[in-house]
C-alpha cells in the first residue's frame, strides 16, 4: 500500500500504517505529521492549554503518557514530567519504570518530577492498600496518583495536568459507565475538566487517538517504553469493554471514535446538568487538599496505617 499524502504529490512511497477508520494509508513522515495535527486539533477544540502556561504531564513509562510527553514538546508546549513511584517490587517494575522515564527526559532534555511514595509516605503503594479498608491495589493506586497528581500541580505552580488517554480508554470508560448507567460519572467524563475548587485542570489530548496510534507513535519515534503492565493489575473489567468495542470496531470501523464523540456532542451536556453543582467541597483539614469528607480519603487511610 502507498502513503495516500506521498501519492498525491506524485511520490511513491511506502505507507507503514493503514487507518482503517480515516481510510488512510501513511508513511512514517505523512503519520507522525497527521498524529501530531490531531494532537493540536484537540488541544485547540477543547481549550486544553496555551502555549504561555505550563503543562505537568503525567508519565507511566507506557507507551501513551511518552508518546503525549514527546509529541507535547516537539508541538513546542512548555511540558514537565511528573512520575509517581510506587515502589512496585515485582519484575522491578517501579525501579526500571522510573529509569525509563529518566532516561527520556534526558533525551527529549525536559525536566522529570518524581514523586517516591515510599520516601515520602513510608509507605509502597501495596503496604498503603493492604492497611486500606479496598484491598484491591490497583484501584487504591487511582486514587493516590489522583490525589499525587493534584497536590503536585498546586504546590509546584501548575494549573495544567495532562494524561496519556488514549480512544481506547476512553470508549472503554464510557461503555463500562453508560452500561451501568452511572449518571454521576457520565456528567464528569470529558476530554477536560476545568480547574475548580483547589483542582487542577485535567486534560487528555490523546483521546481521540487510538491505542494502535499511539503505539505507532511511539515505535516511530524509536521512545523506548515500558511493554509490561502493572504486575497486580488482575484481569480489569475494563478490559472486557475494550474487547466488546475492539469486535464493533472489526464489524464497523470507526465505531469507538464515533461512540465516543456523539456522546460528547449530544449525550453529556444532558448527564452533566443531572450533576451540576451536586458536590460541596471542603478543604481537607490534614492537607488541605480538596474533598467532600473533613479528611480526605488518602490523609485518612494513612493516619489508619500509622496506627497500626
Ligand atoms: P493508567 O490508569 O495506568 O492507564 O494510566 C493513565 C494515565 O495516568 C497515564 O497515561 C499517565 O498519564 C498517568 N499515569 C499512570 N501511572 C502513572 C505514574 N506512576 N506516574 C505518573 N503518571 C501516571
Ligand atoms: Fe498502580 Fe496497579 S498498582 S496501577
Ligand atoms: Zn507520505
Ligand atoms: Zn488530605
Amino acid at each position: 500500500m502507498l502513503c495516500k499524502i506521498c501519492k498525491s504529490k506524485g511520490k511513491r512511497e511506502k505507507a507503514v500504517i493503514y487507518l482503517r477508520h480515516h481510510r488512510l494509508a501513511l508513511c512514517r513522515e505523512h503519520f507522525i505529521e497527521w498524529f501530531e495535527r490531531q494532537t493540536e486539533k484537540t488541544i485547540k477544540e477543547f481549550k486544553m492549554f496555551s502555549r504561555k502556561e505550563k503543562v505537568l504531564v503525567a508519565v507511566s513509562g507506557g507507551k501513551d503518557s511518552l508518546s503525549l510527553w514527546f509529541a507535547l514538546n516537539k508541538l513546542r508546549y512548555e511540558t514537565y514530567g511528573l512520575h509517581i513511584s510506587l515502589g512496585i517490587e515485582k519484575w522491578d517494575y517501579s525501579k526500571k519504570s522510573l529509569e525509563i522515564c529518566r532516561k527520556f527526559s534526558d533525551r527529549i532534555e525536559r525536566p522529570l518530577i518524581v514523586f517516591n511514595l515510599k520516601e515520602e509516605f513510608g509507605y509502597t503503594i501495596e503496604e498503603i492498600a493492604k492497611g486500606s479498608k479496598r484491598k484491591d491495589v490497583c484501584s487504591v493506586c487511582g486514587s493516590f496518583k489522583r490525589y499525587l497528581m493534584n497536590k503536585i500541580a498546586k504546590e509546584k505552580g501548575f494549573k495544567v495536568v495532562a494524561t496519556g488517554h488514549n480512544l481506547d480508554d476512553e470508549s472503554a470508560l464510557l461503555l463500562s459507565n453508560t452500561i451501568r448507567w452511572e449518571v454521576g460519572y457520565l456528567g464528569r467524563q470529558s476530554p477536560v475538566l476545568p480547574e475548580e475548587g483547589g483542582f487542577a485542570r485535567k486534560v487528555k489530548p490523546f483521546c481521540f487517538l487510538t491505542e494502535k496510534e499511539t503505539v505507532s507513535y511511539a515505535i516511530l519515534n524509536e521512545i523506548e517504553y515500558m511493554k509490561t503492565g502493572c504486575p497486580n493489575a488482575k484481569e480489569a473489567t475494563s478490559s472486557h469493554f475494550k474487547r466488546a468495542l475492539a469486535y464493533l470496531e472489526h464489524q464497523m470501523p470507526g465505531t469507538k471514535l464515533r461512540f465516543y464523540k456523539e456522546f460528547l456532542r449530544k449525550a453529556k451536556p444532558i448527564f452533566e446538568k443531572e450533576v451540576r453543582g451536586k458536590v460541596e467541597l471542603n478543604e481537607c483539614q490534614v492537607c488541605g487538599m480538596p474533598t467532600t469528607a473533613p479528611v480526605c480519603s488518602v490523609c485518612r487511610t494513612l493516619q489508619r496505617l500509622k496506627e497500626c
